[in-house]
């Protein structure tokens, strides 16, 4: 049987990313349209919460420097990309140049941005903010929706980019 390592006051943030990074994700792009631009960031830590009320919810770190401006926009818009994505992924978390360069996007009149081609959209409002270590959860409530399930998601695991496999 596999021993467990012990987690302790030593455990370095690359054994636990490495092993957190087993668990397959999909792919956020959480963006807005602020005063200077468009802003956002790739999230794959969205994930459903509750259906009544209809709220979601993702871990932002702490030292994030693209939260605190979207924390501000009245909407938020979320999309979920879909496997045509790869390069928007990496782009959405780039600390440098501009994230949307080359992104085809539409923007709603509250100011949420989409990523055309997504598998799905959620327009949201942040309901809540819990401070968990080094990330705050932020609890989303969910305002509208839409849903492309025929659109196949990009998948997130072993820090890579995947496409889903179907029997098909
Ligand atoms: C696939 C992927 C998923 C990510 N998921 C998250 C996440 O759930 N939470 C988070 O805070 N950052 C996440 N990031 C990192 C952010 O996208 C971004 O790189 C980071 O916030 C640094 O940029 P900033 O200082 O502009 O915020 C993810 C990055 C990638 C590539």
């Amino acid at each position: 049987m596999t021993v467990l390592e012990a987690v302790g006051s030593s455990t370095d943030a690359t054994t636990l990313r490495r092993t957190f990074a087993c668990f397959p994700t999909g792919v956020a792009a959480v963006s807005a349209r602020l005063d200077g631009g468009p802003v956002g960031m790739a999230i794959s830590s969205f994930t459903s919460v509750s259906l009544s009320p209809p709220l979601a919810s993702i871990c932002v770190a702490r030292d994030s420097t693209t939260w605190p401006m979207l924390r501000g926009a009245p909407r938020l818009g979320v999309s979920v990309l879909s496997d045509v994505h790869d390069l928007a992924g990496r782009q959405l978390a780039a600390r440098t140049g501009n994230r949307f360069a080359g992104l085809r996007t539409t923007t709603t009149t509250s100011g949420a941005l989409y990523l055309e081609g997504a598998t799905a959209l959620f327009e949201c409002v942040i309901h809540d903010e819990i401070a968990a270590g080094d990330h705050d959860i932020v609890v989303l409530q969910i305002l509208a929706l839409a849903a492309r399930p025929s659109t196949r998601p990009l998948i997130f695991h072993g820090s890579r980019f995947h496409q889903l496999a179907t029997n098909q």
